[in-house]
């Protein structure tokens, strides 16, 4: 690259790095702003609002629920809360922008007990209208990326909860609006990370709190899922919204389903917190080589240049001293995992399969008896009250269901949610942070302080204090 070449392509970087962080993009930037970037986006704005760490509201004994967003994830939502009973909650409005797809929550709703929601849909903002409702309680959101930060701060304004799918933000500034926005309405804005209710995460969560893995020190967590046929599916997603983002962006772009339950073993946030981050993608070649397998009518039919890099992998490390490796691969012919491993000085737990080891029980992993043992001993009491329920409804094994059911009991018991505006913001600056660090030459990016120092406090887990 010549000097002007060189110029160039930094000034497109620092311009989409401003959109990262939430700076001006419009401007012209000197290299030295590049440090400037990385030291904005790790700034703790000022707040307008009170804290909302244990918020409880009023109990309310049965929760109206709208869902905005009835594509794959959001239809599941519909059906679960369905299963949850209306003894427990009522779906008073789903709203999706394409209408055969509201209309078939709709059918599925009434051929299933019967419920009749108002319906939203054909128009791109027609979920304004659903979230000025008198009669909703909690608005759910399952729509791409990009629309859950505008609709969940809309949502909190008009005085609802909100429950709102994963990643929850895309940008530094989008997180602080949400924080600020929950702080200044008092209202719930939940991350509906579900992987926090699976099993065996709940499982861990129990141990790591019951002392089994003595301090813990590090973790390894990641996203693996072959999703190139999805991706490039015309169907499958509404517009091809996933591509585009793999299309556009390098980076860790889907966080949460590994690192939340890691995040609840460690206790970020609730005594220790994500300090900073470095961030490594390697090649991408998986979407450009798949692009030329799709027919020729698809609009990515031989598309090159993904941003995309196929595996990326973050390290973070803690306030406390821990170390935790994310990683993020969707292009590679790799089997499912989350990796799911923790270490302690007294235990190291690994998925995939799942496998467990003792400290001074020899150099193996438990044998299936022992390790049995430790399942049975440390079962969560919220899995075994509700595993045949989860078993007859499923969800990803069942843990849909739980995290559904146990959303709604909190709000029909007035108890604090399990996982607050802090955990949703912490877990998904994961993503602009790492495309930040990337773009910088794999630099160390600060985490912003969501809770204003309030992490240091330490505080259970909602899950764990009353399940
Ligand atoms: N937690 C999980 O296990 C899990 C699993 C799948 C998806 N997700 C998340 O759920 C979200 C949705 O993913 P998906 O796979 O269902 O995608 P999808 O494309 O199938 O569904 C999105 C839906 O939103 C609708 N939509 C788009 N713009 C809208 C608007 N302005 N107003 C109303 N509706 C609008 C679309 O018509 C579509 O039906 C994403 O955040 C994704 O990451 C989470």
């Amino acid at each position: 690259m010549n000097n002007n070449q060189q110029r160039r392509s930094f000034l497109k970087n620092a311009a989409a790095l401003a959109t990262l962080v939430g700076l001006p993009a419009g401007r012209s930037y000197a290299k030295s702003d590049a440090q400037d970037l990385v030291e904005a986006a790790s700034q703790t704005l000022p707040s307008f609002g009170k804290p909302v760490f244990g918020l409880r509201v009023l109990p309310i004994k049965q929760v109206r629920v709208a869902v905005i967003g009835l594509g794959n994830r959001g239809e599941e939502h519909v059906r679960l809360l369905n299963a949850v009973g209306t003894d427990k909650c009522k779906i008073t409005a789903i709203c999706d922008v394409r209408d055969e797809f509201a209309q078939k929550s709709l059918k599925m709703l009434k051929e299933n007990g019967g419920q009749k929601p108002a319906v939203y849909s054909g128009k791109l903002d027609a979920w304004k209208e659903l979230c000025k409702r008198d009669d909703v309680d909690l608005v759910t959101i399952a729509t791409p990326w990009e629309d859950h930060v505008p609709q969940a701060v809309f949502a909190m304004q008009q005085g609802k909860h909100v429950a709102l799918e994963v990643p929850c933000a895309l940008t530094f500034e989008e997180c602080w609006q949400l924080v600020n926005t929950a702080e200044e309405t008092q209202r719930n804005c939940m991350i509906l990370e579900n992987v926090c209710y699976g099993d065996e995460e709940l499982w861990l969560l129990n141990m790591a709190e019951s002392g089994v893995f003595g301090t813990l020190t590090y973790a390894e967590c990641a996203y693996i899922h072959d999703l190139r046929e999805l991706l490039f599916s015309k169907s499958y997603y509404y517009n091809m919204w996933r591509l585009r983002h793999n299309e556009a962006r390098d980076g860790n772009l889907y966080p949460t389903h590994g690192l939340g339950p890691v995040a609840q073993y460690m206790g970020i946030d609730r005594g220790d917190r994500f300090d900073y981050l470095v961030s490594m993608s390697s090649v991408q070649a998986g979407l450009d080589e798949f692009a030329s397998t799709v027919e020729p009518d698809n609009e990515f039919f031989n598309r090159k240049g993904f941003k995309h890099g196929d595996m990326n992998n973050t390290l973070i490390k803690t306030a406390r001293g821990r170390t935790i490796l994310l990683q993020h691969d969707v292009t590679t012919g790799r089997p499912y995992s989350r990796i799911n491993s923790l270490a302690g000085t007294k235990a190291f737990h690994k998925g995939y399969p799942s496998q467990m080891s003792i400290s001074g029980q020899g150099h193996g992993f438990l044998k299936p008896e022992q390790y049995k043992e430790y399942k049975e001993r440390y079962a969560h009491p919220l899995w075994k009250k509700l595993e045949p329920l989860a078993e007859k409804n499923g969800g990803h094994g069942g843990m849909d269901f739980v995290m559904l059911w146990r959303m709604i009991d909190c709000l029909n018991r007035g108890v604090e949610l399990d996982m607050d505006v802090y955990d949703a913001a912490a877990w998904s600056v994961v993503t602009p942070a790492s495309e930040l660090s990337i773009q910088m030459g794999s630099v160390p990016v600060k985490f912003p302080d969501f809770t204003r120092g309030y992490w240091k406090n330490e505080r259970k887990l909602g899950v764990m204090a009353n399940p």
